[in-house]
Formats: C-alpha cells, sequence, structure tokens
C-alpha cells in the first residue's frame, strides 16, 4: 500500500496556503468580526490553523452532521446530530470545510444556515473535487483544486483514521480496507 499512496499535499504546502487564505478572509472581513463554521470532524484541523492564521476578530463554532457514514461514497442524505451554539442571525458567517466533492453536503448546510438569516455567507474550502460536483456551489477561497482521487490526512479520514497526518496522501480505499495500518510509515515520517 505505501507505494499506492503518494502525498498530494505537503505539510508546508498546506500551511503556506492556509496562510495565504487567512490573508485574504482577514483584508476581505476586517470589521466585519465574521462567524467561522466548520463541520465535525474532519475541518477542525483547518478550520484551527485558518483561524490562527487570521488578524482580525473571529469567533467559531461547530456542527455535526451524518453524512458518509463510514463509507467513502456521499449519499447526499445529510442529518444534524449537533447543532451550533452561536446565533448567526444578523452576523457574517464563513462556512469552513475541508472538502468539496459532489457539494451535497455543502448545498444543503448552505440552506440550512442561509434560512437562519445572516448577515451574509460565504465558503472556505480547503479541497475542491471540482470536476465531481453535482449540486452547484460558489466556493469563494479555495485552498487546492483537488483530482478525483480519495485523499486522507490533515484532518480527513478513512473509517475514521488518518486525519493525524500532517500532509494529504492520495490513497486507494480498496487498500486501506484491506490493510488499515497500510499509512503507518507516513505517520511516522516528517512530511
Ligand atoms: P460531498 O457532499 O460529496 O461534497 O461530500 C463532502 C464530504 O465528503 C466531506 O466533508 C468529507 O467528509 C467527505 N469526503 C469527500 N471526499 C473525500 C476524500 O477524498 N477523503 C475523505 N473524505 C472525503
Amino acid at each position: 500500500m505505501e507505494e499506492g499512496a503518494r502525498v498530494l499535499y505537503t505539510e508546508d504546502a498546506i500551511q503556506q496556503r492556509v496562510g495565504e487564505l487567512a490573508a485574504e478572509i482577514s483584508r476581505d472581513y476586517a470589521g466585519r468580526d465574521p462567524i467561522l463554521v466548520s463541520v465535525l470532524k474532519g475541518a477542525a484541523w483547518f478550520l484551527a490553523d485558518l483561524m490562527k492564521a487570521t488578524t482580525i476578530t473571529c469567533r467559531m463554532d461547530f456542527m455535526a452532521i451524518s453524512s458518509y457514514g463510514g463509507a467513502e461514497e456521499s449519499m447526499g442524505v445529510v442529518r444534524i446530530l449537533q447543532d451550533l451554539e452561536l446565533d448567526i442571525g444578523g452576523h457574517h458567517v464563513i462556512l469552513v470545510e475541508d472538502i468539496v466533492d459532489t457539494g451535497l453536503t455543502l448545498s444543503y448546510l448552505l440552506s440550512t444556515l442561509s434560512s437562519r438569516e445572516p448577515a451574509s455567507i460565504s465558503v472556505c474550502a480547503l479541497l475542491d473535487k471540482s470536476v465531481r460536483r453535482i449540486a452547484p456551489v460558489e466556493i469563494r477561497y479555495r485552498g487546492f483544486d483537488c483530482p478525483d482521487r480519495f485523499v486522507v490526512g490533515y484532518g480527513l479520514d478513512y473509517a475514521e483514521r488518518y486525519r493525524n497526518l500532517r500532509c494529504i496522501l492520495e490513497v486507494d480505499p480498496q487498500e486501506l480496507e484491506e490493510d488499515p495500518l497500510a499509512l503507518v510509515p507516513h505517520l511516522r515520517r516528517p512530511s
């Protein structure tokens, strides 16, 4: 499997791009005190680094939803398991996503959050698998245009593992199914 896994984005490349996105957001949202909203669990890594790199006042909040249910294909079915604590009504919201694939999850979230009447809502996604899009969604801040491959690391998981990789790897889910520990060497080496 190790031969089958390929580093798509190194830790350095991710951190550099996150810094650039934070600079753009800091410029666009100066004086607007936005709320950064993320979906647990995958986007938590990105949200924390992004927020640390901003230079404006902002708040954060999380939602938990069920969508993939442990497999790697989206069903387009989204259920809110844990809602936001903050009232976003009248506030500027930035929805921070780890990866946008079909866009079904994001479009559901956007319609749910929009119904709470925020002052504005925009999307910041680290990875955009644009070729897989089914539901059209506007991504205002995009980290990388990601190839149509299954990826793990930097918060992204396969069956809950490998979120703790500091880089992002392209993997074969079938091989990981057969050998869940196949990527251990990547956890041990600096990326
Ligand atoms: P969408 O509704 O198809 O856009 O799916 C978005 C969600 O699918 C993301 O938030 C991830 O949880 C998951 N996802 C999509 N592609 C990948 C991948 O390559 N690796 C890990 N999770 C993924």
